[in-house]
């Protein structure tokens, strides 16, 4: 008879022979043979092939059920632990020593052909995965980055738990403080007209939680934004979100490298004790971007002293150049797509130099640069004879931008990241603020909430550009997992703050009175960091979409296309909600 117990498939090993065991779960492939039917069982946990074999089936019925097996049925099989004929041994699957001998089959249900195989390597569709995700996370990949994702959680809280971290959970419906990105609204039934908004991240709430004297806390939390997707970005993600009362950066940079090196080593990614760290000032001007991948050169030089500038007619605040080297053999049509791409970036000028010896060498504007010019630059990038020199220059930000951008799509390109490398970093020292052309006013980098540098202070009113901020980020491989700061808690900091922001004493009291209330009754200096789960997930998993550690993402266009969300809702609904529609949705007129 069936032993009592389930046993997950996935576990058996040779030293299982002789036991008898119960093995539930979904047919991964059926092979018939006549008298002998095969069955590849698999569960969470992995898979175990079942064999019915005519000669030691109790009754002849077990195996004509075995017959019915299709793909995806649900089964319940027991029988007892065999190992395998030599001959037979499956090297490549952990259970491939042993087998299940059956001596009982239930199905417990049947199933339809499943639109894609359920197996790994698959190459489908991303959107018909996505319309069945149920089955899409079957797949053992995916079923894995999941069974990570717990684990990672699980040791993450294990470590904050151990270092005094309460965990606090804060509101979902909050207030729209629209700040960096725009808010999900949720309009009230109860007070028509009026809104509550999904959290951007618990930022305020676990200030206040620093003024109630919680000194420690983190909140594995749910954040919306309504912005722009990419293959980092997801509408609704998921941050450790950590504040601490009493901070130094040291204390929070140290926290992070402590939990880091719980949670990367055990799968398989090694992190340093301490991480280095980079100024905002130095990663813009050495790889163009706050965020720099420096698993690889390609490092961006000032050409300010380079002679061909006395041939750039306009004046340029940033003039700054890549070498690439073996660049000569890049075909006129891949320079001319980098072009385009300057162009579109809006960089006053770009120039590529291809620095074969004097007399030899080829530019896309030859009467910029001379034999002399191009010998220059050849030993400003000790540059040799087959290499390639991209130079971009006008606005800082244009020219950061364009090139810290070209040279992550080179390396790539050129395959010159080393694999199963990790470079962590800190970066630290960012403005505080930055000017916005578009409306000529400026902003926070991070979030209006951040501590200028006590040095700085004076500057906020006089050079606001001036003044740099108590905020890091940190990052590995270029990718930015989390980003906090030390926060400001001197309420008239804060109102000076909010004035360098445009931000009147009216619309600070509408917006944020609460916080400002909160400062006034004894505020602990704080600071916290937040880190991106999702991110550190598509590292940890080595997956490339963030799409692949979250159980139910959305496409790149926002959408669910497994519940097909969003969607209209009915007339009745938003008239509960006061709610009239300028136009109607899409596909309805
Ligand atoms: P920030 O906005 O930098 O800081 O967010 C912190 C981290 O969250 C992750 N992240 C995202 N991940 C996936 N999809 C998104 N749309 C997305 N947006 C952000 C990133 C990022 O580094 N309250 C502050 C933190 C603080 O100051 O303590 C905050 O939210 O990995």
């Amino acid at each position: 008879m069936s032993a009592a117990s389930r046993t997950p498939a996935g576990t058996l090993r040779p030293e299982h022979a002789g036991k008898t065991v119960r093995l539930m779960g979904w047919v991964n492939r059926r092979r018939d043979h006549g008298d002998l039917v095969f069955i590849d069982l698999r569960d969470r946990s992995g898979l175990a092939q079942a064999v019915f074999d005519a000669r030691f089936l109790p009754d002849a019925a077990i195996l004509a059920l075995a017959k019915e097996l299709r793909n995806e049925f649900v089964v319940d099989v027991s029988g007892s632990v065999v190992a395998r004929d030599p001959d037979a041994v499956n090297p490549d699957l952990p259970t491939g020593a042993i087998e299940v001998r059956a001596t009982s089959l239930a199905i417990l249900n049947r199933a339809d052909t499943p639109p894609f195989p359920i197996e790994d390597g698959i190459k489908v569709a991303e959107d018909l995965r996505l319309t069945h995700r149920y089955l899409d996370l079957r797949r053992p990949e995916m079923t894995r980055k999941l069974m990570t994702r717990s684990a990672v959680t699980m040791s993450i809280r294990e470590v904050l738990h151990a270092e005094g971290f309460l965990d606090v959970e804060t509101p979902i419906l909050t207030k729209s403080t629209p700040e960096g990105a725009r808010d999900f609204l949720v309009p009230s039934r109860v007070h028509p007209g009026e809104f509550y908004a999904l959290p951007q991240s618990p930022q305020l709430f676990k200030q206040l939680l620093m003024v109630s004297g919680m000194e420690r806390y983190y909140q594995i939390a749910r954040c919306f934004r309504d912005e722009d997707l990419r293959a980092d970005r997801q509408p609704e993600f998921t941050q450790v979100d950590i504040e601490m009362s009493f901070p130094t950066e040291e204390a929070v940079f140290a926290l992070i490298e402590r939990l880091f090196a719980k949670v990367f080593p055990p799968l398989g990614i090694p992190c340093p004790d301490t991480f280095p760290r980079m100024t905002y000032d130095e990663a813009m001007e050495r790889f163009g971007i706050d965020r720099p991948d420096t698993r690889f050169g390609l490092e961006l030089k000032s050409l300010d002293e380079a002679m061909f500038k006395e041939n750039i007619s306009s004046k340029v605040d940033r003039l700054k150049g890549l070498c690439v080297p073996g660049g000569v053999s890049f075909s006129r049509k891949r320079l001319d797509d980098i072009e385009k791409g300057a162009r579109a970036a809006g960089v006053d000028w770009f120039f590529w130099v291809k620095t074969a010896a004097a007399g030899s060498w080829n530019s896309n504007s030859k009467k910029i640069f001379s034999d002399a010019s191009v010998e220059q630059l050849r030993s400003m990038f000790g540059a040799a004879e087959t290499d390639l020199v991209l130079i971009s220059g006008g606005k800082a930000k244009s020219v950061f931008d364009f090139l810290g951008a070209l040279r992550g799509q080179i390396a790539r390109e050129e395959k010159l990241i080393p694999d199963g490398r990790y470079d962590f970093l800190w970066v630290t020292g960012f403005p505080l603020l930055e000017w916005h052309e578009e409306d000529a006013r400026w902003y926070a980098m991070h979030h209006p909430f951040t501590s200028p540098r006590e040095e700085d202070l004076s500057f906020l009113e006089s050079d606001p550009g001036r003044v740099k901020a108590r905020a890091y980020d940190v990052v590995l491989n270029g990718m930015e997992l989390g980003g906090g700061s030390i926060r400001i808690h001197r309420p008239e900091v804060q109102s000076r703050l909010f004035t360098a922001l445009g931000i009147g004493p009216d619309e600070a009291r509408a917006k944020f009175g609460f916080l400002l209330d909160a400062f006034r009754f004894g505020a602990p200096p704080h600071g916290g960091i937040a880190l991106g789960l999702d991110r550190m997930l598509m590292i940890l998993t080595g997956s490339s979409s963030i799409r692949d550690v979250i159980a139910f993402p959305k496409t790149a266009s926002g959408t669910d296309l497994m519940t097909d969300c969003p969607n209209p809702v009915s007339a009745e609904q938003l008239a509960e909600l006061n709610i009239a529609l300028a136009k109607p949705p899409k596909g309805e007129s």
